[in-house]
């Protein structure tokens, strides 16, 4: 994996991320072109249809019980022939249909009339019904009844399928083919699809067209589902590449904080190591016992080592005991106060040498939670030796501590070089200093522990820490325990 660390990972994430943009643009574009054909197929047969049960509904008074009669008007065949026989509408041709019920069969016939010469006016174009001997205006009423029939169907159809709502229709003469009823020709010219002209009945009067001005919407409806699972996966895969690329980011920085740690640490064992070692020597080599004054200095110096290297130890010992779950607190009821006036009392030749201004004034009263003496101390004590350790010169210090019925809130504010907000979660990690921090502040020692162990504790107290900084305006780190009332 040793490309995912180099400077290419980021340009070829992006560059995976693009292709597969990129290919499922296509693919859906692709996939919507074949869906546009497909609906205007649907929509032609949905039409021709509606052409054929109305047509059926047209003549079916008086036969509604042959089922013979009814398979014959709704078969694909009788439409195909049915549309062949409306295309054929020449100039000088008539036709004819007839359909009468004689003993137990009904008989239909279509007859075509070719003029061998130029017709009489009265047949130019097509005549209608010879056989009922109704008069034109009843044929006229009955075809209006035929063509609702046939646009109600229509319009339920459209329904079915998710459109209807935009569409509408054109009604053509059946005789000279002109448009004399529905939408204008303009709206047909530029309507995204046209039907064929269909007769809704036997009667040869009009012709019906559906025009649907666009059926992008009806496209894009039918390809929803595609839409959204395309959308979910680049999603995802975005997601994925993300997650990914952070996570060896974190482990790449986790593995050299590690590095940091272990040169730190094993100089900051060895130094005490090293200063007791030859304490030692210089009381054995100048025979110090002799010497009980001097004997004594060298005896507090190992011994002020000593309890450094037992803090360290200490450090990397909380370490495994979160790790393997074994960290048990021995709570008792415990005076925040007084905790902090202590820690502050034993840190005075600290705070002095540093040359910080401390600011704390307690509350009259005790402020109780229930905790483990050892382990708050040493949150206090990381948070002020953080203060001191970071605020550069003449740091200022200001620790509050308020108790409310619920909660005890104490908070470590100093002036120092605050912290930018997008190190507001990471200070907490363990191992992790700000890099440029610890260059600004002369190479300050450190093992990244101190606030990974404050965070942990106060959690296992059933409380939490927040951190108000920002660069260049101090650091307040807040600290939230359960109160004892
Ligand atoms: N008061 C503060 N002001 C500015 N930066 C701070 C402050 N406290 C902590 N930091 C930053 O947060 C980092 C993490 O602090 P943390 O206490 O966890 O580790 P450390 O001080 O480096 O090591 P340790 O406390 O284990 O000796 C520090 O390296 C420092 O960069
Ligand atoms: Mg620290």
């Amino acid at each position: 994996m040793k490309w995912l660390s180099n400077r290419y990972a980021y340009p070829m994430v992006i560059f995976v991320i693009i292709v597969s943009i990129a290919l499922q643009i296509a693919w859906l574009n692709q996939f919507f072109k074949a869906q546009r054909v497909q609906v205007k197929h649907d929509l032609e047969e949905l039409v021709g249809q509606a052409a054929e049960m109305s047509t059926y509904l047209s003549l079916v008074p008086g036969h509604e019980h042959s089922v013979n009669f009814r398979n014959f008007f709704l078969s694909p065949e009788w439409l195909q022939f049915k549309q062949a026989y409306n295309n054929m509408r020449f100039n000088h041709v008539s036709s004819r249909f007839n359909s009468d019920i004689i003993g137990d069969s009904t008989f239909v016939s279509i007859s075509l009339r070719i003029f061998n010469g130029k017709p009489p006016k009265a047949h130019r174009g097509h005549i209608v019904h010879y056989n009922t001997g109704t008069i034109m205006a009843q044929e006229q009423d009955s075809d209006r009844v035929d063509f609702h029939r046939m646009d109600s169907l229509v319009q339920m159809r459209l329904a079915q399928i998710g459109t209807g709502d935009k569409a509408t229709y054109a009604i053509y003469s059946y005789d000279d083919k002109k448009l004399f009823d529905g939408t204008s020709l303009k709206n047909i010219k530029n309507a995204a699809f046209t039907s064929q002209q269909y007769s809704y009945n036997l009667r040869f009067l009009g012709m019906y067209q559906l025009i649907v001005p666009s059926v992008n919407s009806l496209v894009l409806y039918r390809m929803r589902f595609y839409l959204v699972s395309s959308s979910l996966m680049l999603i995802l895969t975005v997601a994925v590449f993300v997650f990914i690329l952070r996570l060896m980011r974190n482990q790449r920085q986790y593995a050299q904080a590690r590095i940091a740690f272990t040169s730190n640490m094993t100089h900051e064992l060895k130094t005490p190591v090293a200063t007791v070692s030859l304490a030692l020597e210089t009381i054995m080599e100048n025979e110090l016992e002799n010497d009980p004054r001097t004997l004594r200095e060298y005896l507090e110096i190992s011994r002020g080592e000593l309890k450094r290297l037992n803090l360290m130890i200490d450090k990397v010992l909380n370490l495994e005991h979160f790790d393997n779950n074994q960290m048990k607190l021995r709570t008792e009821l415990f005076d925040v106060q007084q905790g902090l006036n202590e820690v502050i009392s034993s840190m005075r030749l600290q705070l002095e040498n540093s040359g910080a201004q401390l600011q704390f004034l307690p509350m009259a009263l005790p402020c109780f939670v229930s905790g483990d003496p050892v382990h708050l101390t040493n949150v206090f004590y990381n948070l002020i030796e953080n203060a001191l350790k970071y605020g550069g010169d003449n740091v200022k210090l200001a620790i509050s501590c308020n108790c409310a019925p619920n909660e005890v809130t104490i908070s470590f504010k100093d002036n120092g070089p605050g912290i930018d907000s997008s190190y507001h979660q990471r200070v907490f990690e363990r191992f992790f200093r700000i890099p440029s921090a610890t260059a600004d502040i002369h190479n300050v020692k450190g093992t990244g522990l101190g606030l990974n162990y404050v965070k942990q504790i106060v959690e296992k107290h059933g409380g939490y820490i927040k951190l108000e900084s920002e660069k260049g305006r101090g650091s307040n780190f807040i600290i939230y325990l359960p109160a004892v009332s």
